[in-house]
């Protein structure tokens, strides 16, 4: 963290003495002003519901400039980490802060891939599950049980225990996803299969049987594979803050992982792929393309509370360069399966070119996000729609872990612990019951 020569100086109205603050400069983006001092200084706290002005951490992972629809890891741009690498390599990027050369590639490849198997006990986990159960409820109670499995051997404050976590989180969510699936749909879980990709191993645990050969697609391979790069990190947004705040009580982290899951699910986060496709879903029965003017209407008007999901977000005020990404994707893979005609995929080309022009959407800076056009890529691939945000969580933990081994690594980190403006009853006695 670099001082500015500028300070902040804060006054008061009421002639209170005046509050100089430092201000601190990052490689990038806004500056912070240092308000670590000002409750000692003033007895006052800061008031930011949202986190709309906050920096809460320092990282050096991942950075956005959302004005410019700009994303990097590690300084690398999303379209060339998208177009020139591997899911397993953006993984070793965020982990460790560089693109593997040929022999690290390989030996991580090993590693993960050595950790792919979960414990047979999971399975028995997952037998208490009712078999409609929503996979994002499930994966929250199955990479909450893992800290079980490893919590004695998982020191926290040794960085190669910290590191062996990271690994096994990588190495066993999509053998935890595909069971989800399988539990579900009442098929076998299909083991882990070493010799394939990250990416293909995940196909085929999600769509092999024990009776049949599966033969992966190399184009739905590379799709998978994207989509996972392109949800890997996105530096302190809800799910990976939620992970940063219950790892800072020094918890296991396969259960600050399980925190991370659980708020991902949420519709204004992950759960917004599969909201997207469940409108674009309803307004196809609705009539299609031409019931667009009238849903547009209904999102424009606020007492009817609809959202066009998959649309706006709180750092993009531009295009979100995932979402661009993803529409090239989803044409490749509709062109595989030999579905140009979705029209599922009309539909939301036609709902993004009406709401880019709309005065509503480009008054407010609303753009398409990443999750816009990733659920139309993933039933094209198969994967049910409720299945969508369990996706996500496979690709986030990367991010998340990676976060929460910078922050527990930083010698200075402390307990998240936010303040807060009291606006219940003061201070009062409790009468006896026959007086209440
Ligand atoms: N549809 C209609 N109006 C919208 C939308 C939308 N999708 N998004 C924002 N707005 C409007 C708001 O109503 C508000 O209007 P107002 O100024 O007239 O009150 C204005 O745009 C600003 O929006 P906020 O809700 O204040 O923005 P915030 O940063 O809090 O919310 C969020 C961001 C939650 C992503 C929001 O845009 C949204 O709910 N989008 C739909 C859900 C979605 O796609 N989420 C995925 C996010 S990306 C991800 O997690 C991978």
């Amino acid at each position: 963290m670099k001082a500015s020569e500028t300070k902040a100086t804060l006054s008061f109205s009421n002639g209170g003495q005046n509050v100089e603050l430092p201000i601190y400069k990052g490689t990038m983006g806004p500056d912070v002003i240092d308000i670590r001092k000002l409750y000692a200084q003033t007895g006052m706290f800061t008031y930011d519901p949202g986190f709309m002005s906050t920096a809460s951490c320092e990282s050096a992972i991942t950075y956005i400039d959302g004005d410019k629809g700009e994303l990097l890891y590690r300084g690398y741009p999303i379209e060339q980490l998208a177009t020139n690498c591997d899911f397993l390599e953006t993984c070793h990027l965020l982990l460790y802060g560089e693109l593997p050369n040929t022999t690290q590639k390989t030996d991580f490849t090993k590693l993960v891939t050595n950790h792919t198997m979960v414990n047979e006990q999971m399975q028995f986990f997952l037998r208490g599950f009712r078999r409609d159960a929503h996979p994002m409820a499930i994966m929250t109670g199955l990479v909450g049980a893992l800290s079980a499995f490893y919590h004695d051997s998982t020191d926290i404050n040794n960085p190669k225990h910290r590191e062996i976590a990271a690994i096994r989180l990588i190495a066993k969510m999509p053998t935890l996803v595909a069971m989800a699936y399988k539990y579900t749909i009442g098929q076998p879980y299909m083991y882990p299969k070493n010799e394939l990709s990250y990416a293909g191993n995940f196909l085929h645990m999600m769509f092999a049987t024990p009776c049949e050969e599966y033969k992966v697609s190399p184009v739905l391979e590379r799709a998978l594979d994207r989509i996972f790069i392109l949800h890997a990190d996105h530096e302190q947004n809800a799910s990976t803050s939620t992970v940063r705040l219950c790892g800072s009580s020094g918890t296991n982290p396969f259960a600050a992982i399980a925190a991370g899951v659980a708020c991902l699910w949420g519709p204004a986060h992950g759960g917004a792929n599969e909201a997207a496709l469940n409108m674009l879903h309803d307004i196809q029965k609705a009539g299609g393309v031409d019931k667009i003017g009238e849903f547009i209407k209904q999102v424009k008007d606020k007492s009817s509370n609809v959202k066009l999901m998959g649309f706006g977000h709180r750092v993009y005020k531009n295009y979100d360069p995932r979402a661009k990404l993803m529409q090239e994707t989803c044409k490749e893979v509709l062109n595989e399966l030999g579905l140009e005609n979705d029209p599922l995929f009309k539909l939301a080309m036609a709902l993004e070119k009406i709401a880019l022009e709309d005065e509503y959407f480009v008054s407010r800076k609303l753009y398409p996000n990443v999750d816009f056009y990733s659920g139309i890529v993933q039933r094209a691939i198969g994967i049910p729609v409720p299945l969508f945000t369990a996706i996500f969580a496979l690709a986030r933990t990367v991010g998340w872990i990676a976060q929460l081994n910078e922050m527990i690594g930083d010698p200075e980190y402390k307990i998240g612990r936010p303040r807060q403006l009291f606006e219940g009853s003061p201070k009062r006695d409790v009468q006896p019951i026959a007086q209440r």
